[in-house]
């Protein structure tokens, strides 16, 4: 556990740091002074966003970001990044996220998403590096009994290897600190993160089909696709459509900005839900999404999606309590971020 840093002093480790949180999480924590290190395969992300992260802070505080192409489960190539960087924290995003997908590639989402993790908290003890957030998901507290979600809801079982590596990850960095208090775990369980930097040089872009909603009405509205399927309208709802907390890319960022200064010092393992506490169903984010790029956005009523929860949004008192953060963008803001980069960059970040 390094002493508190001022960020000019502190070095960010940041494992997936060319994905759709982690450049945003990057671009915050430069802007913010600190010396970043990303440590990102490619493997769903593209090596582009490293120059948009660049040209978003500016030459000054992009000379403190140092990018490694490398798997986090290399050994080898994680203690030559921890040997040639003095790591202060680390903000582990590394890891396959599809839940479908996870599905029917069980083997690939345990190796890749906990064997990334064990080897990463393996390199960073013996570096005498025992601070990290993790990027974790509301998807632990699988079908909730009772809304809002607090910290201290029940986690249940997950319906999906996806989920079931977010949940075990939780449990391998708490039994850490449990053989060693000397760790420092924050544990961030995001809510569903959508919309995009508002400078539309940066955004979600997931390869294939898009298995997350907003993505997926952005390539409608843009004309990749012919129009949204709605999995459901028979849920216990206001419109019988499921229910989610969305909360933007930019607030997520924020909220690592927040944990980064609130570990400072500190030993432990804290766990802070990131949400806005509201929920909005997949009608209200077509039509929020319809008022954003000015059309009609086609849509068909289809059968539920296995998996599927009715509804969850997040209680952040906590957060704001503790870290003083609370998200401060609202859906509308959304829809017109992430129509701004959709319609900016209509095939991602390949052109
Ligand atoms: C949202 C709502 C669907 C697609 C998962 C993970 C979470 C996080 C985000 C990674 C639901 C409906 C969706 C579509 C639809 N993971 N929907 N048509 O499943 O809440 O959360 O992704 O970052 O950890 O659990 O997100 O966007 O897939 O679904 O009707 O084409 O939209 O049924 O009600 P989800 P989602």
């Amino acid at each position: 556990m390094s002493e508190a840093g001022d960020p000019q002093n502190t070095r960010v480790l940041v494992t997936g740091g060319a994905g759709f949180i982690g450049s945003h999480t990057v671009v915050e924590l430069l802007q913010d002074g600190y010396q970043v290190v990303i440590v990102d395969d490619l493997s769903n992300a593209s090596e582009k966003v490293i120059g948009r992260i660049k040209a978003i802070v500016g030459d000054a505080a992009a000379a403190n970001l140092t990018f490694y192409r490398s798997d986090v489960n290399d050994r080898e190539a994680m203690n030559a990044v921890f040997d040639k960087n003095r790591i202060d924290r680390v903000i582990h995003f590394a890891g396959f996220k599809a839940v479908g997908e996870s599905v029917g590639k069980p083997i690939e989402y345990y190796a890749n998403n906990l064997g990334n993790t064990l080897t990463l908290v393996d390199v960073m003890r013996r570096h005498g590096c025992k601070d990290i957030i993790f990027s974790s998901s509301a998807t632990v507290y699988g079908d909730p009994d009772a809304l809002p979600l607090t910290e201290e809801s029940p986690k249940k079982p997950a319906t999906n290897p996806y989920g079931w590596t977010k949940w075990m990850i939780e449990q391998v960095l708490t039994d850490l600190h449990t053989a060693d208090p000397e760790w420092n775990v924050v544990l961030l369980r995001y809510f569903n993160p959508i919309g995009a930097h508002p400078s539309g040089l940066m955004g979600e872009d997931p390869k294939g089909i898009p298995n997350n909603l907003l993505p997926y009405v952005a390539q409608v509205a843009v004309g990749k696709r012919e129009c949204v399927h709605v999995f459901g309208d028979d849920y216990d709802t206001p419109d019988g459509t499921g229910v989610r907390d969305y909360v933007h890319v930019c607030d997520l960022a924020s909220g690592h900005a927040a944990a980064l200064k609130w570990m400072n010092g500190r030993t432990g393992v804290e766990i802070f839900n990131l949400g806005t506490g509201k929920g909005t169903s997949v009608l209200e984010i077509i039509k929020a999404f319809s008022r954003a790029c000015g059309k009609d956005i086609p849509y068909q009523i289809d059968p539920r999606r296995a998996g599927d929860v009715t509804a969850n949004y997040a209680d952040c008192s906590k957060a704001k309590r503790e870290m003083g953060w609370e998200a401060k963008f609202d859906i509308d803001d959304m829809c017109r971020d992430s129509w701004n980069w959709q319609s900016n960059n209509p095939n991602g970040y390949e052109g």
